[in-house]
């Protein structure tokens, strides 16, 4: 059987907000730099529309991590498979993540970021899934968009590795 996905979020609609983030994160950081890091996979389609976004000088470094415990259950212990190229101290951090759903992944990687003395650390998200937090200590500063429960799919999010590559966010039909 064919597998029907429902568009949520438009290839235009995503655009156009992550130009308007783009110019907020200018404007905030404006005379500075900003070290952008990228959580991957599945950051990986947002940061770089974001980076074009931005108008004052911009790094960026990637971090891979993924949680203990099974698949669907994170439970916020999280490895470090692939640490970062580059020290983050003085640095003014940008974390740039796909989707932030319990937010345990993010909780613990921001106090492991934090100890490396960047100049400040602060955090932008694609989508925010806010019914599914279990965490307090987690707050983002710039959100594309806020979404209902709903597992969705495409740019960078992945079901079992597939629909990364959709140019939209998606919610896989049943
Ligand atoms: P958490 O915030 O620690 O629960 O984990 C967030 C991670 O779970 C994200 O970075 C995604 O990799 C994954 N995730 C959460 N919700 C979705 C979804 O709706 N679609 C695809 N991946 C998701
Ligand atoms: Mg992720």
């Amino acid at each position: 059987m064919e597998t029907k996905i429902s568009v949520l979020l438009s290839e235009e609609e995503l655009d156009n907000r992550i130009r308007e983030m783009g110019e907020e994160i200018s404007r905030d950081y404006a005379g500075k730099s900003v070290h952008l890091i990228c959580v991957l996979k599945g950051g990986t389609f947002f940061m770089c529309e974001l980076a074009k976004r931005i108008t004052i000088p911009v790094s960026i470094d990637f971090m891979s991590v993924s949680s203990y415990g099974d698949e669907t259950v994170s439970s916020g212990i999280v490895r470090i498979n692939k640490d970062l190229d580059k020290p983050l101290e003085g640095k003014d951090v940008i974390v740039v993540e796909d989707i932030i759903d319990t937010g345990r992944t993010l909780s613990y990687l921001l106090k492991v970021l934090r100890d490396r003395k960047p100049a400040s650390v602060k955090l932008a998200t694609m989508l925010d899934k806010p019914d599914r937090r279990v965490v307090d200590d987690v707050n983002v500063d710039y959100t594309g968009f806020v979404i209902p429960d709903k597992f969705v799919v495409g740019y960078g999010l992945d079901y079992a590795e597939r629909y990364r590559n959709l140019p939209y966010i998606g919610v896989i039909e049943e």
